[in-house]
């Protein structure tokens, strides 16, 4: 998703820029609230940002959005307060390089004391050997002049949450409401394990950098220990769903839309529905099988993003959470139970507001199922 952050090339992003701010092809949009550059693309088109520029398709390095250099050029990370008490968020939270920033860099110089020039790398045989632009000069690769990229060691900023909590740590609207805070969540868990242990595992020796969340099943499937009990209780079926959030975040977690919804359904022995937990949305209809982040307006009722002016209930999954969602179901007929847990990236009503968002951004997306068979129960 960092390779589709801007509002040229992520669709979900580009509906609210389109809405809050203008046109991401124009020079010179502001947001629409305060009449001021939008602080989006600090963290959406952080390149952009970086040159006041709010014409996105003027350089691919902007529409881009979060590109290789757009991390490896944070040097250091000075938190979300600014010197003015205000909020410094992406960009402005870092101090900037124009130096490549590396987990350990490119540690050539006692081979070059010791063996003179050594202007190659990136591949083991020799005829393969492209020059390496990260040593000092200009190359020239396949008749292409490459400009020198220096490198820097940077663990500290690398090799820790720094490289992220910038732009994922927290984000309030203009009437200073949270509307993401993946990083104070994070803080509650109290965990000293990182955000790249999870984020960018070790894959075939290097940092993996898919980066996988609300948008990678995979990811989702691995987020939640889903498991269901049924025991039979004079007459009826009593089941037990347990919801473990892994994550030393809520589940879910990041932008506010995001939302889990619980599915039960029992099922006869021809496999028809005769029971579910929730006949239409289980917002309305069963409340504790919609786990999501609430925003509000001054009288309670759920508001936009750029709107809310209150939080609302969080009924998502604290950090490492293990929560039981119970159900009596009427046990006449049933064969079988079927408990399921689907993700979605966007709330009901923005689904059906936003049509022109291709499906899989839109359909729910199953991250975890149970079945019990209870004939005979
Ligand atoms: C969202 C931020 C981010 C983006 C975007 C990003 N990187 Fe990285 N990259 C990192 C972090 C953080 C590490 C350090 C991982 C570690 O060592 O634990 C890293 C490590 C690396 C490494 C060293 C890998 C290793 O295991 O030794 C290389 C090479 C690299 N990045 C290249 C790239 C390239 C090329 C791109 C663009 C295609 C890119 N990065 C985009 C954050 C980023
Ligand atoms: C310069 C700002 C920036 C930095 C630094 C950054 N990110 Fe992101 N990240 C973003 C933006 C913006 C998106 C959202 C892209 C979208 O959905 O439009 C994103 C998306 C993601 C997603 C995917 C969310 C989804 O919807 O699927 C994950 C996971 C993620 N980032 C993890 C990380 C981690 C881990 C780090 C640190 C190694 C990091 N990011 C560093 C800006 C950043
Ligand atoms: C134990 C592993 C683990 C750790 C540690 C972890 N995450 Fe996650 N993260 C996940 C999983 C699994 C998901 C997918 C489920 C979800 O969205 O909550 C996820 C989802 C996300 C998303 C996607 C949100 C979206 O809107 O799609 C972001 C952003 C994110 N994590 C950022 C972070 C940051 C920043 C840190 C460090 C402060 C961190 N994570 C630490 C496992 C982890
Ligand atoms: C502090 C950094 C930051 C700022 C500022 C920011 N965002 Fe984001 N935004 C993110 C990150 C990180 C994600 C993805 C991970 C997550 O869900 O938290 C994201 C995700 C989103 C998403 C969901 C995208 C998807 O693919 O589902 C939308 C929509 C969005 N942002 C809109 C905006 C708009 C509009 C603005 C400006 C008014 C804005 N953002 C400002 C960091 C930021």
């Amino acid at each position: 998703m960092h390779a589709s952050s801007s509002a040229i090339k992520d669709p979900i992003h580009a509906t609210f820029y389109k809405n809050v701010a203008g046109d991401p092809t124009q020079e010179g949009v502001v947001l629409k609230a305060s009449g001021k550059y939008p602080v989006c693309l600090q963290c959406h088109a952080p390149n952009a940002a970086r040159d006041k520029t709010t014409k996105l398709d003027a350089m691919p390095a902007y529409s881009e959005g979060v590109n290789c250099i757009a991390c490896h050029t944070l040097k250091k990370f000075n938190g979300l307060t600014g010197a003015d008490g205000k909020m410094q968020l992406g960009l402005k939270s870092y101090e900037i390089s124009d130096k490549i920033q590396a987990p350990t860099g490119m540690n050539r110089g006692l081979s070059k004391l010791s063996q003179g020039s050594d202007m190659f790398g990136g591949s083991a045989t020799d005829d393969e050997q492209k020059p390496n632009p990260h040593l000092g000069e200009a190359v020239t690769v396949d008749g292409v002049e490459i400009p020198s990229l220096p490198m820097e060691g940077n663990p500290k900023q690398l090799k820790t949450n720094d490289a992220c909590m910038g732009c994922h740590d927290k984000r309030n609207n203009p009437h200073g409401v949270a509307l993401c805070q993946t990083g104070d969540e994070y803080s509650l868990s109290k965990t000293n394990v990182n955000c790249l242990s999870c984020h960018m595992p070790i894959n075939n020796g290097v940092a993996d950098h898919s980066m996988g969340g609300g948008h990678d099943q995979s990811m989702l499937k691995r987020s939640i220990v889903f498991d269901m009990e049924v025991t039979p209780n004079a007459g009826k079926l009593t089941a037990n769903l347990l919801l473990k959030n892994q994550q030393p975040h809520s589940l879910p977690t990041g932008a506010p839309f995001r939302n889990i919804v619980v599915k039960v359904t029992a099922y006869n022995a021809a496999g028809e529905t005769i029971w579910s937990n929730a006949a239409d949305h289980p917002a309305k209809s069963d409340p504790q099988a919609y786990l999501a982040y609430g925003l509000t307006d001054s009288e309670g009722k759920p508001a936009s993003p750029p709107e809310a002016t209150a939080l609302g209930e969080d009924t998502r999954l604290k950090p490492f959470e293990e929560r039981t969602l119970s159900y009596e179901i009427p046990g006449e007929g049933v064969a079988l139970v079927r408990g399921e847990v689907f993700y979605n990236l966007l709330w009901d009503g923005l689904v059906k507001k936003f049509k022109h968002l291709p499906a899989d951004l839109t359909a729910p997306v199953l991250i975890a199922e149970s079945e019990k068979d209870v004939t005979g129960s």
